[in-house]
């Protein structure tokens, strides 16, 4: 069992509602994170009640819950942390109403003996939210309670004040956290160590060194069953607008006061209030032809599949420095990578044909992968006689630390942090509504979809969006294998 570090995990056991209890990020992330944060020690006291569409008992509930275990977890489970977790586990099909979940809540509240808090998690999608929250209301479980939210928070800037004021009439901003899982990532939160904790970088961290930034993620993986979901989303609702664009806010920010929530939230805001509204023109958006063949996809679809742009933040530290944005489904690689590009020297002195330059300019780059990389890539000499540059670079690899195994996933992290309530890693309804508003031209007016083949990096037109530079993956060079 891991050892747990005093202060990490909540005070009071937690009774946690989760909502869309049998779906994919259930079985995928939450039940196997639950199951990790109560068996590790990391929480004083669990029991869970799932709730979803599906007419089951509990005992369908448990095998859902065990062969997401078998099939997700990381971890292995041994039989006895099965049994103890299996009998943490209730269930109530959303059909049976407030008076019989209320009766659940009360059952484990009971089996504490002592004061506990209520956790909801509401993995459902967007038009199945508002409805469970006024059940949540109806039955009486408000106080003492957090909700987490997952995304989309609405699909414009009219839906996200509305579910926001809506929220509002049930609970507390103070009990509401919009979960962002990409802030969760270790590496996420690695780069504010890496900007804040060190002197050497955050001189250069400006328009006067930086020449442009790209945040890439290409996923290799398609839809799998989650066509329903992703026809009406699209990657720019699916991810830009939450997790790249909350990548770019830890990325641009200034140095907050402390490393407090509310800080923290006003200096990411500040980013979101920069950035100029996003053109249409600077857009490039793109379908994997084959998308619109797949189950529960209409045969037009113009949902996009991919999206890449250029956004700008106008503001003394980035005026003039693009930042290019791209992800999209079934491309080349799965890859999360933010590369800095940074400017070139003035003048060179080298000789024609020397290389410099050649392999373009220096880069720092991190990898958000749970192994975390980073790397600064320069120019060098190569040995031997003349003056011949290659591209050399410095490298850093999680890996190497022995440290991994005490990484905590995304979810578990983010799940940890709203049951000890802190806000730190989530998002407000004034920077959602804000992204809302600077997405806005793009909504009202999306260029057409571009197809683009299965496992390439996306539609031609990628390269104008950022000509005369060059997108950074695939890598003219891989990363360094860690094991050798
Ligand atoms: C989710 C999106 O929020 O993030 C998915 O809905 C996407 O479409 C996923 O695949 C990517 O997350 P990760 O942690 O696997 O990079």
């Amino acid at each position: 069992m891991v050892k747990v570090p005093a202060g990490v995990g909540p005070r009071y056991p937690q009774v946690v509602i989760l909502v869309g209890a049998t779906g994919d990020l259930a079985r995928r992330k939450l039940l196997p994170g639950l199951f990790h944060l109560a068996n590790s020690g990391f929480i004083p006291g669990c029991r869970i009640i799932g709730m979803s569409l599906d007419d089951m008992d509990v005992e369908a509930f448990r095998a859902v819950a065990r062969q997401a275990l078998d099939e997700f977890s990381t971890r292995k489970t041994t039989d006895d942390e099965w049994r103890a977790f299996a009998a943490s586990l209730d269930y109530v099909p959303l059909s049976a109403g407030p008076e019989v979940l209320k009766a659940a809540a009360e059952r484990a509240e009971r089996s504490f003996n002592g004061e506990c808090r209520r956790l909801h998690y509401l993995s459902v999608p967007p038009n199945a939210a508002l409805p469970v929250v006024r059940m949540l209301g109806e039955a009486n479980l408000i106080e003492r309670s957090r909700i987490i939210m997952e995304k989309p928070f609405g699909i414009d800037l009219a839906s996200s004040v509305s579910l926001n004021s809506k929220l509002h009439e049930v609970f507390d901003e103070e009990q509401i956290f919009r979960i962002d899982h990409f802030l969760g990532k270790e590496p996420a939160q690695n780069i504010l160590a890496f900007r804040f904790a060190n002197g050497l970088f955050e001189p250069i961290w400006n328009r006067n060194f930086i020449d442009h930034v790209q945040i890439d993620v290409p996923e290799t993986l398609g839809l799998g069953k989650r066509a329903g979901f992703y026809e009406q989303t699209g990657a720019f609702r699916d991810m830009v607008v939450t997790h790249l664009f909350q990548i770019l806010a830890f990325m641009a920010m200034e140095p907050p006061t402390s490393l407090e929530p509310i800080p923290i939230s006003e200096e990411k805001n500040k980013v979101f209030r920069s950035m100029l509204p996003i053109q249409p023109s600077d857009v490039v958006r793109g379908q994997y032809t084959g998308y619109r063949a797949e189950e529960g996809v209409s045969p037009e679809s113009e949902t996009e599949t991919f999206i890449a742009l250029k956004c700008s933040i106008d503001n003394w530290r980035w005026a003039g420095v693009p930042f290019y944005l791209r992800t999209g489904k079934r491309l080349g690689e799965g890859q999360r990578i933010i590369s800095i590009a940074f400017r070139e020297p003035p003048k060179s002195m080298f000789p024609a044909g020397s290389g410099v330059g050649a392999q373009g300019p220096d880069h720092l780059t991190f990898d958000l992968a749970d192994a975390a990389k980073m790397s600064l890539s320069f120019y060098g000499k190569r040995p031997g006689p003349g003056m011949r540059l290659d591209k050399a670079s410095m490298q850093f690899s999680m890996h190497e630390t022995g440290l991994l195994g005490d990484v905590l996933e995304a979810y578990e992290r983010l799940i940890l942090d709203a049951m000890r309530g802190d806000r730190t890693l989530f998002t407000t309804a004034e920077g959602i509504e804000r992204l809302w508003q600077v997405s806005t031209p793009l909504l009202e007016a999306p260029p057409p979809v571009r197809f683009y083949a299965p496992g390439s990096w996306g539609p031609n037109a990628i390269h104008q969006l950022v000509a005369p530079r060059a997108w950074r993956l695939p890598f003219e060079r891989a990363w360094r294998d860690p094991n050798r």
